[in-house]
């Protein structure tokens, strides 16, 4: 690729995209994200917000150490990961990240403070000067700390464009090396977003030295047509997520960026460095782990992607692919050459497809357990596929970060049509080393059985906030999937702390897992159990005083 520019591709799953309503992902799930991202060839990740939780500062800490480091599929691109961590313009945040980040070979600070007239004035209450004057010190801390500083004006995308190119001179001369243009609240057109981008490349003093990139919301469905637009007139980083996931409407999605490059390569004046193949892998990795499905007709990486279902396109691509294919599925690492492993496989054979598959450096323990889950799977199914053994490593990493006061022991259901459902449940509490079982009706069927009789053992009452279940591949036998999210019951008072008064947050926050299974009943309760343990981690981590905010107050303020 030669005569393009190199987009760097700055990945934000893990800050903007973690919070989404309902994802909660724990440490040992953002680690593994974040080494499927290294892998993918993501240049910059954003692995969290230091400041905001005790939490959230040691998981981007662990991501610079234990990631940060990895060349493992980077070959290529020659050089690690840069971690990047996100602060608000105030020294306290800026320390906490430039502390958070320090383990990291490649490390990046990213400040960020609201220019729009309607931020400074309601959220800020400061005027254009103090803006300037706040957002010039936050950099030049930060540059104290790193060489790499990015600075995002929020709500770029409705300030104005003269004030815009003020604050960033300004801050490319105390230092900043990125400058980040949000379209926070997704209110930009593709035309609008692209002339705002060459309007600052080409009227920001200084602008020719830097990156410009761009940060996308997707609340008009506009966000990856407005970074495109950003990249057509002069952007050379976008900031995006996996599956487009993030807070309301979602940001743009990496892999429609990234796939629009690639069949149009003549049309972008860049090119990326991204491994295709694992784009599908990734996408599966990070619904799984988030509890955000994929909805089926998504673009690039939903179920629906590549199949053609009315004749007249069947024969076509029956005929010759291109008739209805601008992208192979191979391409973006859909395939349908699935090694098939079956019970004859041994552990190396497993061994060998779990590294094919991204998971490379799995523990002794874990891939017991995984190859143990795969030998039940092959009692009950024929011919295990990817899809099959991707759903059981990530099982996995989720039932190993889960399990910290419930696991699931055993559950009997007795139903039918014109019955009662009745559930029998047997669970184990982790803390008091003990089983504890109990029954419960359902009126609404066995799986409402099962959450009854779970909650009766737990004494608690939580509310079903969603819950999908759907296949893993195809056939009778396939591996069912469970996707729950709770919250707590709002008519039952929770007290998190040694005083009497409950804390709000517990009402505000939700969580949610998914587990595969080859009974659906089982991965529903498993999935249940799963949940309800986040739950009880964050309720303790309040009683500590360590937790994070959620709901309206997650994104702390400034
Ligand atoms: O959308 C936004 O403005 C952000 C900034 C913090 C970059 O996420
Ligand atoms: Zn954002």
């Amino acid at each position: 690729m030669t005569g393009t520019d190199k987009l760097i591709i700055f990945d934000t799953t893990l800050r903007d995209g973690e919070q989404s309503p309902g994802v909660t992902l724990n440490t040992e799930e953002k680690i593994e994200i974040a080494k499927q991202l290294s892998r993918l060839g993501v240049d910059v990740l954003e692995a969290g917000f230091p400041i905001a939780s005790v939490g959230d500062f040691e998981a981007v800490q662990r991501i610079a150490r234990e990631v940060g480091p990895l060349m493992d599929g980077r070959e290529k691109i020659g050089q690690p990961m840069t971690i990047c961590g996100l602060a608000r313009s105030t020294p306290g945040d800026i320390k906490r990240c430039a502390e958070a980040i320090a383990p990291a070979p490649r490390k990046r600070i990213h400040v960020f403070l609201a220019t729009s007239d309607v931020h400074l004035k309601y959220k800020l209450k400061i005027d254009r000067e103090e803006c300037v004057k706040r957002a010039v010190a936050a950099v030049t801390l930060a540059r104290s700390f790193v060489d790499d500083v990015e600075f995002s004006p929020e709500d770029a995308g409705r300030s104005d464009p003269d004030f815009l190119c003020t604050v960033l001179g300004k801050v490319i001369e105390a230092g900043a090396t990125t400058l980040n243009i949000p379209d926070t609240v997704g209110y930009n057109t593709p035309e609008e977003y692209g002339k705002l981008i060459q309007y600052l490349v080409e009227n920001t003093p200084g602008g020719k030295d830097v990156v410009f990139s761009t940060h996308c919301h997707n609340d008009l469905g506009l966000a990856t047509a407005n970074t495109l637009a950003g990249i057509a007139n002069g952007a050379r980083q976008v900031e995006v997520t996996i599956n487009g996931i993030g807070e309301r409407a979602g940001n743009t999605a990496m892999e429609e960026v990234v796939m629009a490059i690639h069949t149009h390569p003549n049309y972008f004046p860049v090119h990326h460095t991204i491994n295709t193949q694992l784009i599908y892998r990734t996408s599966q990795i990070v619904s799984s782990l988030s509890g955000m499905i994929v909805q089926p007709n998504k673009a690039i990486v939903g179920r629906n992607a590549f199949l053609h279902e009315s004749g007249i396109h069947q024969d076509g691509v029956l005929k010759n692919r291109q008739t209805y294919e601008i992208i192979t599925p191979e391409t973006v690492g859909v395939t349908d050459i699935n090694l098939v492993l079956g019970k004859h496989s041994g552990r190396n054979a497993f061994r060998e497809r779990c590294k094919e598959l991204g998971f490379v450096d799995i523990q002794e323990a874990d891939f017991q357990r995984a190859f143990n889950e795969f030998k039940a799977l092959c009692d009950k199914k024929k011919n295990v596929n990817d899809e099959d053994i991707l759903a059981i490593l990530t099982n996995q990493i989720s039932a190993n970060v889960n399990t910290s006061f419930y696991t699931l022991t055993s559950i009997q259901v007795v139903g039918g049509a014109e019955t009662t459902s009745m559930a029998s449940v047997k669970i184990f509490d982790v803390k008091a080393e003990k089983e504890l079982s109990d029954a419960a009706v359902g009126i609404n069927g066995p799986i409402d059985a099962i959450f009854e009789a779970i909650q009766r053992i737990i004494n608690r009452r939580f509310r079903l906030t969603k819950f999908d279940i759907s296949a893993v591949g195809e056939g009778s036998d396939a591996l069912g999937k469970a996707e729950i999210q709770i919250m707590v019951d709002p008519a039952t008072t929770v007290v998190t702390n040694s005083e009497t008064v409950p804390d709000e947050r517990v009402k505000k926050s939700a969580f949610s897992s998914c587990i595969a299974d080859v009974d659906i009943m089982t991965a529903a309760a498993k999935a249940f159990i799963a949940s309800i343990n986040k739950q009880l981690v964050y309720e303790s981590e309040l009683a500590a005083g360590t937790a994070r905010n959620f709901g309206d107050e997650r994104k702390v303020n400034v």
